[in-house]
């Protein structure tokens, strides 16, 4: 726990003592402190959509990019805000509408940890891109979940915060696999299937991904609407999509397995051929992929729901700055790069 500042908010007889359900000397101590709390985002390797429909997807953890959450204690009385100027200003736990999703995870959380509303600032800024496909709903709310079970001094297991971060993703995402919120609450590379726990990939030789942001909002829920939307119009075809993307998945996860990172390429880019099919691709998305082939990237895909948001080059790290710099050239907003260990 990060011990900013102490703080004696409370004037009469600490009220945890007597009443706090998971009680203890330690935890009263805890709930004084000004704790923080962060998330990572993630990117979908290979899968997406067809893993709404119980095909197999990897994903993995972004760790240099996050939602961070500060939680400091407020005098008695004041009651929980959350502070997000990013994404509309202060909210008041007491007052937010039941489906508010930032409001919801706060909830979950005390919920889960049997507390009241407690009297406490919520701080809230992300680094990502808000419907840019890197998981910035879930990593959000993994940090407000995270930041309420540290400031109640309980360990966050991961799969608790994946459980309660999958149930806002159901309120505010519509039909999510539940991927997002599990690669970004164990902050590891998985393979996932929907309605399983996940499989920790083995990565035999850590590799190179440059992320690109088309500067394209675009929400999941929408793609994730459209794509089924295709489905109901014509399962067959759509069903056969999904099938060919779970066939890539398989095949990336041997290359992975066994360090063969080159191999890797023409899956990402095969993939994106039939996200493009499954009708979530862009002309902007094929035009950054493509600007990243030219560039020397061993393959590049959309990532998340598409229609905006990013793309993924996988790059030879002695390409990766080349690779970053022709896709800002191109108009990408930003070009970040990361290693997968
Ligand atoms: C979103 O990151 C990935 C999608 O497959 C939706 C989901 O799995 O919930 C598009």
């Amino acid at each position: 726990m990060t011990h900013i500042r102490s703080y004696s908010p409370w004037k009469g007889p600490e009220p945890w003592l007597d009443t706090n359900p998971i009680g203890g000397v330690e935890i009263a101590q805890a709930m004084k402190e000004t704790v923080e709390a962060s998330a990572c985002g993630k990117v979908i390797l290979l899968g997406e959509h067809a893993v709404v429909y119980g095909r197999p997807a990897l994903a993995v953890p972004v760790c240099g990019l996050r939602a961070r959450v500060r939680a400091e204690p407020l005098p008695r009385g004041s009651g929980c805000w959350i502070e997000a100027t990013d994404v509309g200003g202060e909210i008041g736990l007491a007052t937010a509408p039941p489906e508010h999703p930032l409001a919801m995870a706060v909830r979950l959380a005390l919920a889960h940890l049997g507390l009241p509303e407690p009297d406490l600032r919520l701080i809230l800024r992300s680094e990502l891109p808000i419907a840019g496909g890197l998981g910035s709903g879930a990593a959000v709310s993994a940090a407000l979940i995270r930041a309420i079970f540290q400031w109640g001094g309980r360990p966050a297991d991961p799969e608790v915060v994946s459980a309660l971060v999958y149930e806002v993703e159901k309120r505010y995402h519509g039909t999510p696999s539940g991927i997002d919120n599990t690669v970004i609450a164990y902050e590891r590379p998985i393979r996932f299937v929907r309605g399983q726990p996940p499989v920790f990939l083995s990565i035999a030789r850590p590799f190179t991904l440059v992320i690109a942001d088309s500067g394209v909002p675009s929400p999941t829920r929408e793609t994730v609407a459209a794509v089924r939307a295709g489905w109901e119009r014509d399962p067959e075809r759509y069903e056969r999509l999904f099938d060919a993307i779970a066939e890539l998945v398989q095949e990336a996860e041997r290359c992975l397995a066994s360090g063969r990172i080159e191999d890797l390429g023409p899956l990402l880019d095969a993939n994106h051929q039939v996200l493009g099919e499954l009708g979530v691709s862009s002309p902007v998305l094929d035009h950054l992929t493509e600007i990243a082939r030219k560039a020397g990237a061993l393959g590049a895909k959309l990532t998340g729901g598409g229609r905006g948001g990013n793309i993924i080059a996988l790059t030879r790290p002695e390409q990766a700055e080349r690779v970053a710099q022709a896709l800002r050239a191109a108009g990408a907003r930003s070009a970040y790069r990361t290693e997968v260990v």
